[in-house]
């Protein structure tokens, strides 16, 4: 019996909305400071979409990018999967508007609600639709409009500083060559913590889904427990790079470039102190981008490429955490 395929990205594009916010921006709306922001964190600044754009209409641009870099239209798509945690309605998915913006006929598209690691089970749901020949040309985009439910009050500075917009997109076919492509997706989710970061309202288990004293209450707006998604994000996120390395039977040495969720610097540091590895050896954009979610790793995927530090055959290692908790890791051989 023939090895299913594997999913090869073919395309990778990204796009931020142009309007930047500085730390010395948020200054002026909260009692915070760039040096505060910058040591704890090593953000700089974030892009803000305006008002009336949604996360698909980032991710058409986006799409755009990747589709150009694959040689393909849109009408060649034959799957859209949408991983976002800010989608454009409550319902329908993200995945509706950005297939309409596309046109491409009628071709189904799903919603990813994994959080910062929707990227990576959006790309665990894209490669077993290719391994199992259902589709063939699968879009995935990774795209958040952060902005719309950040509290830019003093009291929503520990997370309104860590949040951007912007969105990421990848363009996947099955591979012709057996050992290139996707070569591993492990995924996990701890639900026991999944109100150490959450945001509440609207919600279906509330009647109504939003009531004033939600709003008073600041429910529209994340919450997090900041030092324990860090103490959690350090642990899990080398623990699931060593599944994927020993699934693969490959050492962390043997990685060519890291790409991380970008929720924090400090994290992705303490990853790569654990193992063993230098940081040059990853890609990181929150310094400009800020956390931008499903959207991170996608974008530093594209910048990663077009900027020319992955080569045939490369091994890339992505790996996300975040709320849920939820986390994953991908090896990808380029
Ligand atoms: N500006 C200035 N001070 C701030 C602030 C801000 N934006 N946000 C919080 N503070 C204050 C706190 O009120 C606290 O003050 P106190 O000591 O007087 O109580 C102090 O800074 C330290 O806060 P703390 O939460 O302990 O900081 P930290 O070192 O843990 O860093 C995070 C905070 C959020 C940057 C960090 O915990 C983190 O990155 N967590 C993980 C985020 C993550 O991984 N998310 C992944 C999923 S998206």
């Amino acid at each position: 019996m023939p090895l299913p395929p594997r999913a090869q990205i073919v395309g990778t594009g990204m796009f931020v909305p142009p309007d930047v916010y500085t730390n010395k921006d948020l200054e002026k709306m909260m009692d915070t400071s760039d040096e505060w922001i910058q040591q704890r964190s090593g953000i700089r600044e974030r892009r803000y979409a305006k008002a009336g754009i949604g996360p698909s209409d980032l991710a058409f641009e986006a799409s755009k990018s990747a589709l150009a870099m694959a040689g393909l239209k849109s009408s060649d798509i034959d799957m859209i999967v949408f991983a976002t945690l800010s989608p454009d309605y409550y319902f329908p998915g993200s995945g509706a508007f950005l297939q309409d913006h596309l046109g491409c006929g009628t071709i189904p598209a799903i919603d990813i609600r994994n959080q910062c690691s929707g990227f990576v089970y959006g790309l665990n749901v894209a490669q077993a639709f290719i391994a199992s020949g259902l589709y063939k040309r699968v879009l995935l985009v990774g795209a958040e409009c952060h902005s719309r439910a950040l509290n830019f009050t003093t009291a929503g500075r520990d997370v309104s500083v860590l949040f951007g917009d912007g969105a990421g997109a990848l363009v996947l076919v099955p591979s012709d060559d057996p050992e290139r492509g996707v070569m591993s997706v492990h995924l996990h989710a701890e639900g026991a913590h999944r109100d150490l970061l959450k945001l509440e309202t609207p919600a279906a288990r509330n009647w109504p889904m939003v009531s004033k004293e939600d709003l008073d209450a600041g429910r529209q707006y994340p919450k997090m427990d900041g030092r324990n998604v860090f103490k959690h994000a350090v642990t899990r996120m080398p623990e699931v790079v060593r599944e994927a390395l020993t699934h693969n039977k490959l050492s962390a040495d043997d990685v060519d470039l890291y790409l991380f969720h970008q929720a924090n610097m400090r994290i992705n540091e303490a990853v790569m102190k654990n193992l063993d590895q230098p940081i040059t050896k990853s890609h990181n954009n929150m310094d400009r981008y800020g956390n931008c979610s499903a959207a991170s790793i996608p974008m530093c995927l594209d910048e990663a490429v077009r900027g020319g530090r992955v080569k045939a055959n490369d091994v890339v290692c992505m790996t996300a955490f975040g709320a849920g908790f939820m986390w994953g890791s991908a090896l990808v051989r380029w």
